[in-house]
């Protein structure tokens, strides 16, 4: 399966658990899990979508171990985060949001040089990680 599809299939059982957990909270009229509804839905569908487009765009790099790890980062942090956000809500501890965070942080500095490696785009330019200036 293309990475990129990965990433929207993630995206959209995210974006269903979320839209799920919205209409609980709506019909139980309790938000107090508000912020947690927020992460997965922003991090799970918006950000997994986004990153589901890039790899559609960008071959190169959906054809690379570095675009594999990001997805599997990506799954991995937000599966961590969003429990951790519950539990702080809920007063349980902080230590599953830190982990998930971090995570997170990685993930995207991650992406950031999967960007630098691969470029944008079908017809993406030389690896700007080690690309020489022009002459
Ligand atoms: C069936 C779809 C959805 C339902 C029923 C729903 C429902 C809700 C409810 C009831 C709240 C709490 C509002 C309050 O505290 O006054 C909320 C907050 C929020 N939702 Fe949704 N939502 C849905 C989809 C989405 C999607 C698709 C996104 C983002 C892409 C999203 C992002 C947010 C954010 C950022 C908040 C604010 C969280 C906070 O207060 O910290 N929601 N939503």
């Amino acid at each position: 399966m293309k990475l990129a599809t990965k990433f929207f299939l993630a995206a959209t059982v995210f974006a269903l658990c979320g839209m799920v957990w919205g209409i609980v909270m709506s019909a139980s009229h309790d938000y107090l899990l508000a912020p947690a509804h927020g992460h997965l839905n922003l991090l799970g569908f918006v950000a997994m979508g986004i990153w589901g487009a890039y790899y559609a765009l960008t071959p190169t790099a959906a054809a690379s171990n570095l675009g594999r790890s990001h997805f599997a980062l990506s799954v991995l942090s937000v599966v961590v985060v969003v429990p951790g956000i519950v539990q702080v809500l809920l007063g349980q501890g902080e230590l599953l949001a830190q982990i998930g965070s971090i995570a997170l942080v990685a993930n995207m500095l991650l992406f950031g040089v999967i960007v630098l490696r691969f470029g944008a785009g079908a017809q993406a330019p030389n690896d700007l990680l080690t690309a020489q200036p022009a002459e």
